[in-house]
């Protein structure tokens, strides 16, 4: 039997896009009509009056928005509790403005350069330094880039992660896709001193010398502070090429920095459109009219549904290109807002995939849910459906109304705000127009700012995460780091008057 062909197919615009991409082609992402035509919309149709027993109120907004606007000032002008610190860690707020296209070039020149000389390329890292790469990637790119020929990819190398956990069999199962390739390394830590990213780059730094010796020094890429930390010094020794993370960005708050940057500069994403995207979205966020300003707008209804006893935010996309970017509000926002009892647990979910399971519970549960859709209005592709002549189905009436699989996927939102709405759950849409690098930039600074003003009025600082830290000193007790002796003997002493309980 002969392999499938696609027949009546056209080539996928996503790997057209990669190809363009690999060329050199970009966006006309300066001009008025694409800013337009990519304009960010904030649907607020069902945000208010929900019958929940406790409706966010079009008045309960309008007495929010002079708090809101002291947030919004305290921030522009870097006062309140912003520190780690001595550090005001609000370095991102103007980043999109102070990127010289002078560095963006340099990050072109470095990927190409490490891109020609690689198969595969593994960017290894957590948490912040990691969710916004993989994020960003997958929103632009093709669903199994790896399997693509390099040719589809636009001439870019197949593209890991590793470093965000500690199975083993995970780091196992992709060195079996490393086997046989060239490849390069990108290892990313603000801090140089996280566990799991530090172990998986020991494993394969390890592995890379094994293989090409004295080469592995053309392999490595290092992204970390400008000066302090085992990263940095690493680099100096052994002379890996190095980015750096600014000391006042957060790892949350990175993906415009080199942590970004430099990962999406390998699938060839335009990173100059990218920056464009967070320069457009800054603007719009810093006018001082709160009705004009989405990241005000959105920070001040997120703030109102924790008020009215909403503790989880459900964040649902239609486009599985773009659950990633939920992902990575699952992190900004939890590690950011979730301090002294306060925050909404981010909940990210691909619709209608989830429909079929939680979806129950979002329309009928316990009506402690705030709703907010990502939702992708243009795919790269349109696929029409057939008209069959039996229509056992039923389905011929889609093809009779010129009904096809995009629109129906429209719907899935569509459906959902309505009937979630009228079963309690406000909720709002972010409507992004197309999958490109601008609007990815503009969902992550309106993202960025609208947790720090959330931060302002949740009275605490949104910049650091005490409880991560909780859980990584534990950790090293348990695992007998040097430095860390009192603390496990204190966990010790504890565990041993504290009965386990298995069954
Ligand atoms: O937002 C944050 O600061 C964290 O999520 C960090 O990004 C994460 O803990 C990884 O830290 P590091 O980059 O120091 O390895």
């Amino acid at each position: 039997m002969q392999g499938l062909r696609l027949k009546g197919f056209s080539e996928n615009r996503t790997i057209t896009r990669q190809r363009e991409r690999g060329k050199g082609l970009s966006a006309h992402f300066e001009s008025s009509h694409f800013k337009e035509s990519n304009r960010l919309v904030l649907d607020l149709t069902y945000a208010f009056d929900a019958p929940d027993g406790r409706p966010i109120t079009r008045e309960d907004m309008e007495r929010i928005i002079p708090q809101v606007m002291d947030a919004h000032h305290a921030l522009k002008e870097g006062r309140g509790d912003i520190y780690d610190g001595d550090v005001a860690m609000i370095g991102w707020q103007d980043l999109p403005e102070k990127i010289e296209k002078g560095h963006l070039d340099e990050i072109k020149s470095s990927t190409q350069e490490l891109s020609s000389k690689i198969d595969a390329y593994v960017s290894l890292g957590i948490g912040g330094s990691y969710l916004g790469v993989e994020a960003t990637i997958q929103a632009l790119t093709h669903r199994f880039f790896n399997q693509l020929s390099r040719d589809q990819r636009g001439g870019a190398p197949e593209i890991y992660f590793l470093g965000q956990n500690m199975d083993p069999d995970f780091l196992r199962d992709t060195l079996d896709m490393l086997h046989g390739k060239r490849v390069g390394l990108n290892v990313i830590s603000k801090s140089g001193t996280t566990t799991e990213t530090a172990v998986v780059f020991r494993i394969l730094e390890k592995l890379l010398e094994d293989n090409w010796g004295r080469g592995t020094r053309e392999l490595i890429v290092v992204t970390t502070d400008k000066e302090r930390g085992a990263l940095r010094e690493l680099a100096r020794r052994k002379g890996y090429k190095s980015f750096t993370i600014p000391d006042d960005v957060g790892g949350r708050f990175s993906v415009l920095t080199d942590v970004g940057l430099v990962g999406l500069a390998m699938a060839n994403i335009d990173i100059q459109e990218f920056v464009a995207g967070f320069r457009h979205m800054r603007k719009l966020c810093l006018t001082d009219d709160f009705w004009e300003n989405p990241c005000l707008v959105h920070a001040a209804l997120r703030h109102l549904a924790w008020l009215k006893g909403k503790k989880i935010e459900v964040v649902a996309t239609n486009s599985v290109a773009l659950y990633g970017v939920a992902r990575w509000m699952e992190q900004l926002f939890p590690e950011s807002e979730g301090h002294q009892g306060h925050g909404m647990w981010v909940s990210p979910s691909i619709y209608s995939e989830k429909l079929h399971a939680n979806g129950q519970m979002v329309q009928e549960g316990e009506r402690n849910i705030f709703e907010t859709f990502l939702y992708l209005k243009e795919p790269d592709n349109e696929v029409s459906i057939p008209e069959v002549r039996e229509d056992l189905d039923g389905l011929n009436y889609l093809i009779k109304q010129g009904i096809g699989m995009s629109h129906i996927n429209r719907m899935v939102i569509e459906g959902p705000a309505y009937a979630h709405f009228k079963g309690g759950v406000p909720n709002i849409s972010i409507e992004i127009a197309r999958r490109n690098a601008f609007n990815l930039g503009q969902i992550y600074y309106m993202m960025e700012r609208s947790v720090a003003i959330s931060g302002y009025l949740l009275g605490h600082n949104p910049f650091i995460q005490p409880g991560v830290e909780a859980y990584k000193r534990a950790m090293f007790a348990l695992l007998g780091k040097p430095g860390f002796e009192k603390a496990r003997e204190e966990i010790e002493h504890e565990l041993s008057r504290t009965k386990r309980i298995r069954i």
